[in-house]
């Protein structure tokens, strides 16, 4: 019984904190659990005295995977330049996989403000200086390009999602709102892909 305690009090006093330094974790049974021995992406480290940041920009001339040139200005003019040019690079064959991924896109990233229907009755919305419009009601015919380009850059209170987005995920959720905005009103000839039945 007595080796028992002796055991336990050693244990005890092993492991707790030390009394100099209140913010010492003690002793690390496993240091590499906290120190990870690998580079954090956003720190920096130290080669033969020298600082390095662990994260670089890309070489010059080069773009990342996923990324595309995107060449529609944040203006008034690259707004209808998109609308007018801009077109969806994901096959239309493939349209329901794609608004399928896009509604999962939309669950994370737009139905707070823009609601389940896209009815601009999310939860958020009613905090917002003015809730977005629905998509079935006076965004109905938004052309795809346009879109693209206010999902990009963002629109009075919504803000940018390029940066949080790659390109081919903005492109699911075009799909995704087209979807929600229904049948175009005016037969445009880009709705013959809308065949597919839902
Ligand atoms: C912070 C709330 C908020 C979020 C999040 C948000 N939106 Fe919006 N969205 C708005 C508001 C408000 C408008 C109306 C902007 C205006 O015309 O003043 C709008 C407008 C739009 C429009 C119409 C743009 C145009 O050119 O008229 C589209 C399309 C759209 N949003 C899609 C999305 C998609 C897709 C997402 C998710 C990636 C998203 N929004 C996320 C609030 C939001």
């Amino acid at each position: 019984m007595k080796k028992v305690l002796i055991i336990i009090s050693a244990a005890v006093w092993m492991f707790s904190c030390g009394k100099k330094d209140p913010n010492s974790p003690g002793v690390e049974f496993m240091p590499d659990m906290y120190r990870s021995p690998s580079l954090d992406y956003y720190g920096e480290h130290e080669i033969d005295g020298e600082r390095y940041f662990n994260a670089k920009l890309p070489v010059k001339g080069t773009v990342a995977r996923g990324v595309y040139a995107y060449p529609y200005p944040d203006t008034p003019e690259g707004y209808e330049l998109a609308g007018q040019f801009l077109k969806n690079p994901l096959p239309a064959e493939m349209r329901e996989q794609w608004e399928k991924e896009g509604e999962v896109l939309y669950g994370k990233f737009c139905i707070h403000c823009h609601g389940p229907t896209g009815a601009g009755d999310g939860k958020v919305a009613a905090k917002l200086p003015g809730p977005p419009p629905a998509y079935n009601g006076p965004l109905k015919n938004l052309p795809e390009g346009k879109i693209f380009h206010s999902i990009t850059y963002g629109k009075n209170s919504m803000g940018p999602h390029g940066s949080l987005l790659t390109a081919d995920e903005r492109w699911k959720l075009v799909y995704y709102v087209q979807k929600l905005q229904g049948p175009k009103e005016t037969a445009a000839p880009a709705d013959s892909t809308k065949k597919t039945s839902k």
